[in-house]
């Protein structure tokens, strides 16, 4: 029963990939996610799929999204309880690349270039799923241990070159 279900839930992370790239590839327009916190020029967004976990979160998908983080080291850069360590929080409800659903898969998938490994190539779309719903389903700690990403508005402007 446990194997169809592990079984099943990659099937769906897998059918909800293929759904998006057939969608998505009309008109020669590479597959993408949306981000919908975004700017958009000209207040439109381009063509881009609104990516939502397919699995429904229940507390057994929780718990092994919780398995899964420990068994592929997640938490030896992130941290127990993905609270951060050397890699940043995953639950101070803080994002650089995003927390939307989509934006989760895709650090994850295909990692970030700060030091974040892509997945992609070792975990089913299935388990990053659990991950997803594992990360969602914990609270915001009280003290939280690693920096704030600078916003938009608050970032210093980058250094201006001396002129000789
Ligand atoms: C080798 C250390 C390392 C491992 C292992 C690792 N991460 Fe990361 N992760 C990082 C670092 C460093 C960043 C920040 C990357 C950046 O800013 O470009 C990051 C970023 C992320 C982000 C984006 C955070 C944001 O603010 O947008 C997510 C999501 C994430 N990791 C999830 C995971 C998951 C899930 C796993 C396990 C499957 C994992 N990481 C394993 C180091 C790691």
């Amino acid at each position: 029963m446990k194997q169809y279900v592990v079984r099943c839930a990659w099937c769906v992370g897998l059918a909800a990939l293929l759904a998006a790239c057939e969608r998505s590839s009309a008109g020669g327009v590479p597959v993408s996610v949306r981000y919908p916190d975004h700017v958009a020029a000209g207040g439109n967004q381009p063509p881009a799929i609104e990516v939502k976990n397919p699995i429904a979160s229940d507390s057994t998908i929780v718990a092994d999204g919780g398995k899964i983080f420990s068994a592929m080291n997640c938490d030896g850069c992130h941290g127990g309880g993905a609270t951060g360590w050397v890699g940043p929080s995953l639950v101070d409800g803080r994002w650089r690349y995003g927390g939307t659903d989509g934006a989760l898969f895709e650090s994850i998938f295909y990692g970030r270039p700060r030091g974040m490994p892509a997945y992609g190539g070792v975990m089913s779309p299935g388990a990053i799923w659990k991950v997803i719903a594992y990360i969602h389903a914990q609270p915001i700690p009280s003290v939280v241990p690693t920096q704030v990403w600078p916003s938009t508005e608050t970032a210093p402007p980058p250094p201006r070159k001396q002129r000789p």
